[in-house]
């Protein structure tokens, strides 16, 4: 299909797009699979995607990034996503969970010292706002940051944290006055490298995403400077809600990205597979599961660069863009489920093979219901907004 006429790209945009495109399909598909049967976190590809600027897309150049829009991200994650979902959440970690919040929330001393890094793909960067009793309802986290003289002291377990195992740098949310609830959370941003009194969970085994690695990170007496705080002290839950608006608008892509995998994948299984003499895709019973398939991604990708646009006039207006970002994942991961589902089913027997892809895109398509805020929290949202009901 060409270009959507309504979102016009530029040839930034395009060369962006077909740069990742060829990376993608050329670097990452080959290991692709060898990644999700050993679980291993893929540093050379990471690293190599850093250096082609994929790691701080909309990060200014100053600091290390790319300098491009909001547009010119979600094209070049959804292309990554479409060769492999694990390489793709690390790089949205990297780009939106990571170095959004920096760009938004720190001084200018923390954006020189905490962006470059992770930007330039020299290093990895998570967030950390889960915990194991504080999911869906973030404002209930129990670790705590104490202020003492000019430090703060760190206590607590934080769970599900996507880079955890590998994190050099941290965004970590910490209650600094409990009886204040969301108004007492605070962010700090940290080194991992030496840092007393930080250590690293248990790895979680996953159904899918496997080659991204998922941890617990525990916090036994961290003592850590007072201008680790991002932020102001107590802003910290506005920080962590503004910067899950823009991961959720990632996390849409990588949706429409494994979707968009699957789909080609079945497609084409169409037109090959032969059943009762004829290609399977000539029954309408494939044809119009196929046709399906293909608006609602198409759909998908519209809610998308919407959401994508609306972030990018938020950088000027600074006007929340919550209801346009859970759309567009709400419709996203959905979508990715449904096409992900046919497409194994159009396969039959070999959709469930592991010697081909389209098992992995299915394990691949549930973390993205799940994660940046569940179905359900994205449905909240989006009728909170329409309602003003809380
Ligand atoms: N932007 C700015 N401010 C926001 C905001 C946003 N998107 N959302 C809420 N706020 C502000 C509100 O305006 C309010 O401030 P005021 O009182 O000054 O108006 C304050 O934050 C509290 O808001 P709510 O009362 O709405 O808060 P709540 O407790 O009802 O929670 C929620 C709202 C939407 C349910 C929220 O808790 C939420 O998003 N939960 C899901 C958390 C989530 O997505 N977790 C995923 C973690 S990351 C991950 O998945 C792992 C990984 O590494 C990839």
């Amino acid at each position: 299909m060409s270009d959507l006429a309504i979102f016009p790209l530029t040839d930034e945009h395009k060369m962006l797009r077909d740069a990742a495109r060829d990376f993608a399909q050329n670097e990452i598909v080959p290991v692709a699979a060898d990644f999700d049967e050993s679980g291993e976190f893929p540093h050379a590809t990471i690293k190599k995607m850093g250096g082609m600027g994929f790691m701080g897309i909309e990060v200014p150049e100053a600091y290390g990034g790319a300098g491009m829009d909001s547009l010119a991200y979600v094209l070049a994650l959804e292309e990554i996503c479409k060769a492999d979902a694990a390489h793709g959440v690390i790089m949205s970690v990297n780009n939106s969970l990571y170095c959004h919040g920096i760009l938004k929330f720190g001084t200018e001393e923390q954006k020189k010292k905490f962006i470059e890094p992770i930007a330039s793909g020299k290093a990895i960067g998570a967030y950390s706002l889960t915990e194991p009793m504080s999911g869906s309802d973030a404002g209930t986290m129990k670790s705590r940051a104490t202020r003492d003289g000019d430090f703060y002291i760190l206590n607590g377990r934080k769970s599900w944290v996507t880079s955890g195992p590998v994190a050099d740098y941290l965004v970590v949310f910490m209650m600094t006055d409990p009886e204040k609830k969301q108004k007492g959370v605070s962010a700090f941003l940290l080194e991992t490298k030496d840092l007393a009194g930080f250590i690293r969970g248990k790895k979680e085994p996953k159904l899918g995403i496997r080659a991204s690695a998922t941890s617990e990170l525990i916090f036994d007496n961290c003592r850590v400077p007072a201008s680790s705080l991002l932020g102001k002290e107590g802003e910290g839950f506005k920080i962590a809600m503004t910067v899950l608006d823009a991961g959720r608008i990632g996390i849409a892509s990588q949706a429409l990205g494994i979707a968009e995998a699957a789909y080609e994948a079945a497609r084409s299984y169409a037109t090959q597979r032969e059943a009762f003499g004829q290609p399977i895709g000539a029954f309408q019973g494939t044809g119009f599961k196929l046709a399906d398939m293909k608006t609602r991604i198409e759909a998908t990708r519209l809610l998308i660069y919407n959401a994508a646009l609306a972030k990018e006039r938020s950088k000027t207006t600074g006007e929340r863009y919550s209801q346009e970002a859970a759309m567009a994942k709400l419709f996203a991961s959905e979508t990715a489920m449904f096409v992900t589902h046919q497409a194994v089913q159009i396969h039959g027997g070999m959709g469930y093979s592991k010697e081909l892809p389209v098992e992995r895109y299915f394990r691949d398509a549930k973390i993205t219901e799940i994660y940046e805020g569940t179905s359900e929290i994205q449905r909240l949202v989006i009728s909170r907004a329409e309602l003003g009901f809380k």
